[in-house]
C-alpha cells in the first residue's frame, strides 16, 4: 500500500487485511511502539518521527524482518509504509526471495494535497503523534514525493501496481480497492 502521508494507508491496509485473511504489516506503527516502549531502537529512533526524516533503513529491517517473516508463513500481508524508497523496494525484493513470497499487487492511493494536510491537521488534534503538526506534515510530504514517488516506477515496470482514488469516502475506497485486488487476483489466476 503506497500513498503519501494521510492517505489512508493504515486505515485501508487494516480493511484489506480482514477482507483477504491477511496480516497487516505498518512500518509506521511497529517504529511507533518501539518508541513508545522505550526500547533501544525506539530512544535511536525518536527524533526522525518527530522529525518527519526517514529512519535508517538498517533499523527499518530490523524491525519488519520478524513480522514479516512470521506474516508470511500465516499465509501474507499487507504492507503499509515500507518500502518507501527505491533502496528499500529492492532490498524488500530480496527478502521476499528468500522467502519464496512475490508482491502480488502495488495500491498506490491517490488524495491531492490539501486533503490530506486536511485530514493530518485534524488528526493531529488528538492523535498524539509527535510528526502530525504543519512543520512536520510539509516535511513529510516533500520525503514522500522525492523519495517515494520515484518508487512507484520501480515497481511499475515490475509489478502489478493500481492505482485508486482515495480521496472519497471511506467505503467507496475500500471497495475501488477489494475491486482493484480481486481483478489482479482473477489475472494471476489465469496465469
Ligand atoms: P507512517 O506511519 O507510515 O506515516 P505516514 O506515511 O506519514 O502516513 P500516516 O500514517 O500519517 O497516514 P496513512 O496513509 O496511514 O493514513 P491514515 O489511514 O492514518 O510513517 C511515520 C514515520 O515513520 C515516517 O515519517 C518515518 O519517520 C518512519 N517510517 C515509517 N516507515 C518507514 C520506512 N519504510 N523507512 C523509513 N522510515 C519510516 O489516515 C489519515 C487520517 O485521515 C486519519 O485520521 C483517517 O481517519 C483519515 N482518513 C483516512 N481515509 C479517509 C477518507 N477516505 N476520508 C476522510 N478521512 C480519511
Ligand atoms: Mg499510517
Amino acid at each position: 500500500m503506497i500513498g503519501a502521508p494521510g492517505a489512508g494507508k493504515g486505515t485501508q491496509a487494516v480493511r484489506i487485511a480482514e477482507r483477504f485473511g491477511v496480516t497487516h504489516l505498518s512500518s509506521g506503527d511497529l517504529l511507533r511502539r518501539h518508541v513508545a516502549d522505550q526500547t533501544s531502537i525506539g530512544r535511536q529512533i525518536e527524533r526522525y518521527l518527530a522529525a518527519g526524516e526517514l529512519v535508517p533503513d538498517s533499523i527499518v529491517m530490523d524491525v519488519l524482518r520478524k513480522p514479516i517473516v512470521t506474516a508470511s508463513a500465516a499465509g501474507g500481508y499487507v504492507l503499509d509504509g515500507f518500502p518507501r524508497t527505491v533502496e528499500q523496494a529492492e532490498t524488500a525484493y530480496k527478502v521476499a526471495v528468500d522467502l519464496g513470497v512475490a508482491v502480488q499487487a502495488v495500491v498506490h492511493l491517490v488524495v491531492p494535497r490539501d486533503e490530506l494536510v486536511r485530514r493530518l491537521l485534524e488528526r493531529g488534534r488528538d492523535s498524539g503523534r509527535s510528526d502530525d503538526n504543519a512543520a512536520v506534515i510539509t516535511r513529510r510530504l516533500e520525503i514522500y514525493e522525492a523519495k517515494t514517488l520515484p518508487m512507484l516506477d520501480y515497481y511499475s515496470a515490475r509489478e502489478q501496481v493500481v492505482s485508486v482514488d482515495g480521496a472519497g469516502p471511506l467505503d467507496e475506497v475500500t471497495e475501488a480497492v477489494i475491486n482493484a485486488l480481486d481483478r489482479i487476483r482473477a489475472l494471476l489466476a489465469e496465469g
